[in-house]
């Protein structure tokens, strides 16, 4: 049996895990990033072999990003045969060699890797050393009998796949090299091996192998300096504890044979309390949490330091204060950062296997938790899961930040869990342990949280309220960010914030991931070679692949801004959300909005205690006005925004002035109506608008049409059925849709059209009748009264699409803005008076889909035309039509047209995060039969 192919043999020579940290004082470190020399070969070979023809590769990295293989990403199933514990023959594979310098012969020698993937063969001078899989483990190797003084050669070869490969099915891109930081450490003869440093909320307890002086500061306070020999404790009065608002670090110097190591510590209790909250420091804290993977858009699996450090910057600006590392422990970096800048982690080993559902006749995957086939179940193969969790929680102990351990994601249930769960409780009993098959399971009490991803709001609502129920709710994966949302991240944190026992979640995901090509992002099955694929459901971020915002970011950091506000006649009650940190260090703003313009703004300073609500006296009167007054409040921080809020307040809407109708003239084919500044064309045939000029310019390059499709959004995947023609013999085929009109006369001075829309091979989905008046002045009313057909689906949208000249550039609207706006996903676009542009409209999904719809509009000015609502309308403005969003599979295959497309509609449903997450809930579909919307233009 291949060493590779032994579940048993997990690693040869590999050292026993012990904390991460980097020795100082005489020790050296050794960082061996840079160039390497590097081979690639289709098979593995025998080495140290003859290499002649080598190349040269930058480390960190993954040799896929870097050409010598395309890229391919899975989530589910396995890029090879499900054939335990055996990989295929031809197992590509690279080798790397390079050389360092031991200055001095002295010591111990070791040499680290962060990460490797899948598994590697570690040779110094040509002699085997050792090797490892556990590509997201860090292994550590004793060199020292092989160094000589002087310079030195590392070779290490790099399998594609291992046995443990089957364990790291993770929902990703599948690349291999060595991905992380590798090093060479120094250090004296009898160094210390282990640190173990458990805090609680008031002591510093160490444990060494042997003896060391500590020193204990604070800041720069000396607080202690002593001799230790193993165990020892230390109390700090008037401790200042580690939260992730407020991440004071203590720091510990340990010092043995002039080897100095530098520990940082927080002081933090993690408990679960009577009513299963989740207690930190004995305060009840909801986690605002996203799922983080090691994604970076150009390289794969590495990100710089300077790259994790800005995902975690961003994190805190979007109030984000939890991360579950998804679904492998990160690189110590990541942990170093998220201790110092306050962020509570659910620390995950690496292991996933979902490669192993059942896959039955009509269903894609069956989950089923527990079969003979998972290796959970497999006695051979509980020490590659249980060495898992040991080399995780030993290696990362020492972390504040960590207030969880889990076993993995999504790997069936069984003994082996059961077995990492154990020794996990055993060592460490300071944390809590997450384990989201248990719960899936029922084995609930195997973890000391209940878990579930995706989960329903009303069973969500069940598990908090069922008495059985004992622990806390944990969603360690809901509102699937994928595409233009998430859009049901609010009301999830609405219903967190409810209950004591839901401790809240972690979105799906940070970032999109992408490999890119040619300039344009790509993602599954746009590469040669890949034999199974996903397609674009690896670009699910939260931020996009770059780290830039889109909508649904703002909206997870609206679901997550410090404050909750309330307006209720002349009162605004302010709510702390935040645990640790009264409101008075922010900066504390409200004014009030008529028609979009700011009026009496007011600055202050708000002394609220955590989770302490106060109440401002707010002196209002009804105002008249056009559009609407809102109370808007925003909170800041040295200059950066983190909450800001909405509040309509009570106002007279001032009277439209009566007009007068204009004379209407007819042929056999067309109606006409002129006056000063303007000529409209109306066709008969089409029951629509041809032509309108206006101060002698065509406003219009199309007819008016009703339509009800949108490109379907990422979340509108399973709708799309139901909509599109992917199944013609189901669904409405709203893109393949006829507009009939069965005529059209006038009527009292008013054009009356009786007509439908239908999908291709379908009755229509709506038949209604559009009654249309033009006033003297060119200001035409647009009433339309419809009915949907019973037994159809919710629809995407409703409304009329113009299609204007390119020319326009910039236009105005009064509505939700200036981030695009749906029903249920506008907390961080307050209603107001906004100037865009078409350009300004786009967003770049990576796969093009609806975007940059305004909802709750009362005006939009475009060209020479404003669309007026008393009601309210929703808008879209667009360079590209709907047909060409819908086709276009990657931003480069986007085509302009020549025209602008602007929608008015009564309703857009709503965002939601259905791809993966929950459908779309109820309030948000446009699912009404009586449609009834008035419109008008104005000139
Ligand atoms: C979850 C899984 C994640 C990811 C997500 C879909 O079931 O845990 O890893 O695959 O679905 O994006
Ligand atoms: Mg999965």
């Amino acid at each position: 049996m291949r060493i590779y192919e032994n579940p048993q043999k997990t690693s040869e020579n590999r050292l026993h895990p012990r904390s991460y940290y980097i020795p100082g004082g005489i020790s050296e470190y050794q960082i061996l990033n840079g160039k390497w020399r590097f081979a690639y070969f289709k098979r593995d070979i025998d080495v140290p072999e003859k290499i002649v023809k080598w190349d040269t590769i930058s480390v960190p990295s993954c040799w896929q990003t870097l050409g010598y293989e395309n890229p391919n990403y899975t989530n589910i199933n396995y890029p090879y045969p499900c054939d335990l514990p055996y990989v295929p023959d031809d197992n590509p594979c690279g080798v790397y060699e390079r050389e360092f310098e031991i200055k001095a012969k002295w010591g111990k020698v070791y040499y680290i890797f962060e990460g490797v993937s899948s598994c590697a063969f570690l040779y110094i001078n040509d002699k085997y050393v050792g090797f490892t899989q556990g590509s997201h483990l860090q292994a550590e190797f004793d060199i020292t009998e092989y160094v000589v003084q002087g310079i030195n050669r590392v070779k290490v070869k790099v399998l594609k796949w291992c046995c443990g490969s089957y364990l790291e099915d993770q929902d990703a891109f599948r690349y291999n090299g060595i991905f992380r930081d590798t090093y060479i450490l120094q250090r004296p003869e009898n160094h210390i091996k282990d640190i173990e440093i458990i805090p609680t909320d008031r002591e510093i307890n160490i444990k060494l192998d042997g003896d060391a002086t500590v020193c204990i500061y604070e800041k720069d306070k000396l607080l202690t300096s002593e001799k230790i020999n193993g165990e020892y404790s230390y109390t700090v009065k008037n401790p200042i504890l580690w939260n992730a608002e407020k991440p004071f670090l203590y720091r510990v110097e340990i010092e043995r044979a002039e080897e100095n190591i530098c520990m940082k510590v927080g002081l933090r209790k993690v408990e679960i309390s009577e009513k299963y909250e989740l207690l930190i420091n004995g305060v009840p804290v909801k986690l605002h949490g996203v799922n983080h993977h090691e994604t970076s858009k150009n390289k794969g699996w590495y990100q710089t330091d300077k790259e994790l450090r800005k995902d975690l910057e961003l994190m805190k600006e979007l109030n984000i204060n939890c991360v579950r590392t998804a679904h492998y422990p990160p690189t110590p970096k990541f942990m170093e950062m998220c201790d110092e800048m306050g962020l509570y982690v659910i620390c995950e080993t690496d292991l996933e296997t979902h490669g192993f559902v059942r896959r039955l006749p009509n269903v894609v995957a069956q989950y089923d938790v527990e079969t003979g086939e998972w290796p959970a179940t497999k006695q051979e193969w509980q020490k590659e899961y249980v060495e898992r969790m040991q080399r995780m929680v030993e290696y990362f102990k020492n972390f504040a930040s960590i207030i969880m351990w889990s076993t993995g994601n999504e790997s069936g249930h069984g003994e082996n869990h059961i077995r990492m769960i154990e020794w996990s409780k055993a060592r460490d009993a300071s944390r809590l342990i997450h384990c989201e098959d248990a719960s899936r399971k029922g084995d609930i009490h195997n973890a000391d949280i209940f878990s579930g991803m995706y989960l329903e709001p009303d069973y969500v609502e069940e598990l908090a309220t069922r008495e059985d129920i004992d622990m806390p709710v944990f969603l360690c994966e809901y509102s699937h960010a994928m595409g233009n949302g998430p859009g049901d991240v609010y009301d999830y944190n609405e219903l967190f914030d409810r209950y004591p026992k839901l401790i809240g979640g972690c979105i799906w995901e940070w970032a999109d991931h992408v490999a890119m090509d040619g300039g344009v992002q790509k993602y599954g099955g746009d590469f040669q070679g890949e034999l199974t694929h996903d397609g674009n459901f690896c670009c699910d971020g939260l931020v996009f692949a770059d780290r830039s915002f889109k909508a649904g970011t703002f909206e997870a950091k609206a679901a997550y801004q410090p404050i909750r506000v309330r307006y209720d006649t002349g009162k605004l009650s302010i709510y702390n959300r935040l645990d640790f940190t009264n409101l008075v260090e922010y900066e504390f703003s409200y004014w009030i909005e008529v028609d979009g313009e700011k009026r009496d703004e007011r600055e202050m300073r708000l002394p609220i205690n955590p989770h302490q609500e106060v109440a401002l006296a707010i002196n209002y009167k009804p105002i008249d006005c056009r559009y609407g007054v809102y109370l808007n409040t925003q909170l800041s921080k040295e200059g950066k925004i983190y909450a800001v809020t909405q509040h309509a307040l009570p106002c007279e809407i001032l009277k439209e002035e009566e007009r007068q109708l204009a004379d209407l003239k007819e042929d056999a084919h067309y109606i006409y109506a002129s006056g000063r500044r303007f000529q409209y064309v109306f066709s008969k045939h089409y029951g629509a608008f041809i032509s309108m000029i206006v101060d002698g310019q065509e406003q219009l390059a199309e007819r008016v049409k009703l339509s009800a499709f949108r490109a379907p959004t990422d979340n509108d995947r399973k709708m799309k059925m139901l909509w599109g023609n992917y199944n013609i013999w189901q669904g409405e085929n709203l893109d393949c849709a006829f507009s009939k009109v069965y005529d059209c006369c006038i009527d009292k001075d008013q054009i009356i059209v009786r007509g439908s829309l239908a999908g291709v091979s379908r009755s229509p989905l709506v038949k209604y009748g559009l009654y249309v008046k033009v006033y003297k002045d060119g200001t035409i009313e647009f009433s339309l009264n419809g009915k949907i057909r019973e037994d159809a689906t919710w629809l995407p949208r409703f409304g009329f699409e113009f299609e204007l000249p390119k020319n326009i550039k910039a236009f105005w609207y009064y509505g939700h803005g200036p981030l695009e706006s749906y029903c249920d996903m506008r907390h961080w676009a307050p209603v107001g008076m906004y100037q865009s542009t078409v350009e300004k409209e786009y967003v770049n999904y990576v796969c093009p889909q609806e975007h940059g719809n305004h909802y709750g509009v009362k005006l939009l000015r475009i060209g020479k035309l404003a669309f007026v609502s008393e009601t309210g309308f929703e808008c879209n403005v667009s360079k590209y039509s709907t047909e060409t969003l819908y086709r276009a599979n990657h931003t480069d295959e986007l085509r302009e047209d020549g025209k602008t497309h602007l929608r008015i509609d009564y309703k857009v449903s709503g965002i939601g995060s259905a791809s993966c997450g929950v459908k779309l809930a109820e309030q948000y579909q446009l699912k009404e039969k009586e449609i009834q919307f008035k419109y008008f233009i104005k000139i």
